[in-house]
């Protein structure tokens, strides 16, 4: 079989077959090595299956660099993996009766042949082997022909799928996301197979899933994985609020459009855009506050009136549940699908500069984001639809671009924060300085005061007067007569 590898790897590949030999035990390439190399893609790591002992092999192995290498095995399982000074890892096994799963928790080692341990694997594409022995080096061991597979872009599994997949069965992820990553087609069989197990999944870890999943998400097109997720149910469950979004329902002649679909589109439209995990997130989670919002409004037709919020909130929940990062990129998403209809907005209205800057000062640094995101849940069957949207969000992002050259909004901070509110009020933290502190700072994002320490003081002691409130003795004096950050005459530029 001719794979091209690169010279370094030629020569590993061939110092493993002299190793091998030394020791007297057959050995093979085998798994994603193999089919990455035959189809041409990049490969980072390369497995190594031996009839006899894996771990020796390892060792054997590392011995030939200098200095040796460093050898991290697994009595146990009767794994090996060792790692070159490029990153590149090698894994080494013995070839073994039963199935093999990565994190399996059975130390389950039942010495097997070649053929044994070809049985066991996952997908026919996935199990084919290529000699490392001297007398046949190079030659491609394929039993069940994952070659045509490969050639015919099939996923199928060795044995009976029903086999397999209980086995593992986050094997039935796993094909769901090499069909996605490789736009292979799953076998009809096997289709089926996952359908009938997909019950099966509820004994696999919940980070295990969230791994695969968050593969298809980085794939060049994500909807071919999602749409498979939600045809074969597996997507129902692990994940039933992305479920839930699917189908219409008409009333009165009114229909909706297919939600899950719908962000699919919007789903792929980011991913042509941007290779950001969380922004795709985003858009994947931008309208998943709509199954619990909607309704139907006689004579309006149909509603999801803040399915923007509800979904902020889900997301949260979900991160949770999925097992995703408890930390900023939890709150990124989140503040994006709060914010996801707000550009939107701006391009239906006459736009004012206040509406700019509340936007510019919501969405902080992620304003960049938070537009592809929009411009990307733009869609329609209709063409000129689809045409004359973008080419009014075309306006807003001009106008946005103008406010924030002017009035610096993006990262900008009131002049009177909440915590010198409570000092000067004396207030322990309570609902009376949120009010007072989003007043001034809405007075100022809305033109009325100057944006200036002053103005906000005075402004703000107006505020409070009208909730009752004294600054507190000594107070008084605190007033500062300039703040360096003003600007010349310290207006945000006033609304047209
Ligand atoms: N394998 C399996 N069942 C699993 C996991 C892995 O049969 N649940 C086998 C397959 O033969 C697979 C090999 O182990 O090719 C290596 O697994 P892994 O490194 O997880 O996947 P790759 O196929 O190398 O692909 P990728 O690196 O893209 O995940």
């Amino acid at each position: 079989m001719d794979i091209v590898c690169t010279p370094e790897e030629q020569k590993l590949l061939t110092q493993i077959g002299s190793a091998a030999q030394k020791l007297n035990v057959p050995c093979y390439l085998i798994g994603g090595f193999v089919r990455d190399k035959i189809i041409g893609r990049n490969t980072k790591d390369a497995d190594i299956v031996c009839v006899g002992d894996g771990i020796a092999l390892a060792h054997e192995v590392a011995a030939l660099f200098q200095p040796k290498l460093k050898v991290n095995f697994f009595k146990n399982f009767g794994t090996a993996q060792i790692k070159l000074s490029n990153g590149f890892e090698v894994e080494f096994v013995g070839a073994r009766k039963e199935s093999y799963r990565e994190h399996s928790r059975k130390p389950e080692v039942e010495i097997g042949t070649l053929q044994d341990d070809q049985n066991r694997r996952d997908f026919t594409i996935n199990a084919m082997a290529i000699s490392l022995n001297k007398d046949d080096f190079g030659k491609l061991v394929d039993p069940f022909n994952g070659l045509h597979d490969l050639e015919h872009k099939i996923l199928r599994t060795p044995l009976d799928p029903d086999i397999t997949f209980s086995d593992d069965p986050l094997r039935m992820m796993r094909g769901i996301r090499f069909a996605t990553q490789l736009d292979f087609h799953l076998f009809p069989e096997t289709f089926e197979a996952i359908k009938r197990n997909k019950h099966r999944l509820k004994i696999v870890s919940q980070e295990r899933i969230t791994d695969e999943l968050n593969k298809i998400m980085n794939a060049p097109i994500p909807s071919i994985g999602f749409d498979l997720l939600f045809r074969t149910e597996l997507l129902q469950e692990f994940f039933p609020a992305l479920a839930d979004l699917a189908g219409t329902e008409m009333i009165e002649g009114k229909g909706h459009k297919d939600n899950f679909y719908h962000t699919l589109q919007v789903l792929d439209n980011v991913a042509a855009r941007s290779n950001d995990l969380w922004l795709r997130w985003a858009a994947l989670l931008h309208d998943i506050g709509k199954p619990a919002t909607k309704r139907f409004e006689p004579g309006t037709g149909w509603t999801f009136h803040g399915h923007d919020s509800v979904g902020e909130r889900m997301t949260i929940k979900l991160f949770r549940q999925l097992r995703l990062p408890q930390n900023e990129k939890m709150k990124y998403v989140a503040k994006l699908v709060l914010l996801h209809l707000r550009p939107i907005s701006l391009s239906k209205e006459d736009i004012t500069d206040s509406a700019m800057r509340r936007l510019l000062f919501d969405a902080g640094d992620d304003i960049d984001d938070l537009m592809v995101l929009c411009e990307s849940d733009i869609t329609s069957k209709n063409k000129q639809k689809v045409k004359r949207f973008l080419a009014n969000f075309e306006i807003v992002k001009e106008r946005l671009k103008e406010v924030e050259e002017k009035d610096k909004i993006r990262n900008w901070q009131p002049p009177i924060d909440g915590a010198e509110i409570m000092e000067i009020f004396n207030l322990t933290p309570s609902r009376e300085v949120g009010v007072i502190k989003t007043a001034v700072r809405e007075a100022i994002l809305d033109g009325h005061i100057a944006n200036s320490y002053d103005a906000a003081y005075t402004f703000m002691l107006e505020k409070a007067a009208e909730l009752g409130l004294k600054p507190a003795e000594g107070q008084k004096s605190k007033v500062k007569s300039q703040n360096p950050d003003t600007t010349d005459d310290g207006q945000l530029t006033t609304d047209n």
